[in-house]
């Protein structure tokens, strides 16, 4: 073969490659040591983007980046300042963005940043939705998402209610379960999946339901606090299920059910999602019901896998899922050991 030929093939390679997208190939073998890595993050105050991040330090240091060259910048919940520290990451000619996006209906905007100035880009944790995913597939860009299905997650906090059995949940017996549910930031897909997905699994199996309170505690603790606090005051005892859709806001609505005298478990039921270790600790000391295991340290490793792929000139899947894992009193001690 003579050398076009040679060429032209090495071209076509490439180019099948960067259009399946799917797998990851490793083709080079960079010095990771002098790789700069820009990772944003929506708010640090998020525990369990805390969590999220404190490993992916952690993990891309054992893989052989330098701590100076792993920039990690907060942009305190506003998307404007996140856009200025993903444009500053461009200008510094970082080799990998890894974004985990304030706003995720902004994230056709971020890709366009990132694809124009070459640099590839993992969402972390927020997913981006199906069109602008189907956009990085289409156009064969090294752009990928690494998170979890949140319908799952939602599903799971259904099913621990329903494995209850309705005589036991239906504290009133009118054959009705009574829940609230305390939802995350309105800008989240996970929270429009975990609220809609949990009470789905009730319908699904036959439940019939009532939503008494629909509030937004924006993943935090003490917002879900005053939420459940004024619901317990307003519906009392009517109130069978506390559905969260994180941990942070779970350990809240704790607060104010032991504050108003009520008793996981025995009078009330209360689930939320992350396995956080207080929670885990909640649910081994009988305090909460449940909670699902959102693995920030198979999420953030994965992250970091699919930045070095990207380095070094291979491709990931469009989509990079850990998935969930319920948590209850049987399997509480296996999960902690895990995170702890
Ligand atoms: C977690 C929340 C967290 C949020 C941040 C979710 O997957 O369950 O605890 O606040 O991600 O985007």
């Amino acid at each position: 073969m003579n050398k076009k030929v040679i060429a032209l093939l090495l071209i076509t390679a490439m180019l099948m490659a960067s259009i399946t997208g799917c797998g990851s190939s490793s083709l080079g073998d960079a010095d990771l040591s002098k790789m700069k890595v820009g990772v944003c993050i929506y708010e640090f105050s998020d525990n369990f983007m805390t969590l999220f991040r404190e490993e992916l330090e952690d993990y891309l240091i054992d893989q052989g980046f330098s701590r100076e060259n792993i920039i990690i910048v907060d942009a305190a919940n506003n998307q404007e300042t996140q856009t200025e520290q993903i444009d500053k990451f461009i200008a510094d000619k970082v080799d990998v963005l890894i974004v985990n996006p304030v706003n995720t209906s902004f994230a056709e905007t971020i890709t366009n940043k990132a694809v124009k100035a070459r640099i590839p880009l993992v969402y972390i944790n927020r997913e981006p939705d199906a069109a602008e995913e189907e956009r990085w597939q289409d156009n064969g860009w090294n752009v990928t998402y690494v998170g979890n299905d949140a319908r799952q997650s939602g599903t799971f906090q259904g099913e621990m209610i329903i494995e209850l059995g309705l005589e036991t949940v239906d504290l009133n017996g009118d054959g009705v379960i009574q829940y609230i549910m305390v939802e995350g930031d309105p800008e989240s897909n996970a929270t429009r999946y975990r609220t809609e997905y949990s009470v789905k699994a009730l319908t699904d199996a036959g439940f019939q339901v009532e939503c008494l309170s629909n509030q937004v505690g924006n993943w935090q603790q003490d917002q879900a606090q005053q939420i459940v606090a004024d619901a317990l005051e307003q519906y009392g005892n009517d109130i069978e299920v506390v559905f969260c859709n994180n941990d942070a806001m779970a350990l809240g609505a704790l607060q104010s059910i032991e504050a108003a005298g009520r008793t996981v478990g025995t009078d009330i039921f209360l689930v939320g999602v992350d396995a956080l270790s207080e929670a885990l600790e909640n649910i081994l000391a009988g305090k909460m019901t449940g909670t699902v295991f959102n693995d920030h340290i198979t999420q953030s490793h994965m992250a970091a896998d699919a930045a070095i792929t990207f380095i070094n000139g291979g491709t990931n899947a469009y989509y990079i899922d850990s998935g969930y894992v319920k948590v209850t009193s049987d399997n509480v001690q296996k999960i902690l050991d895990m995170v702890k």
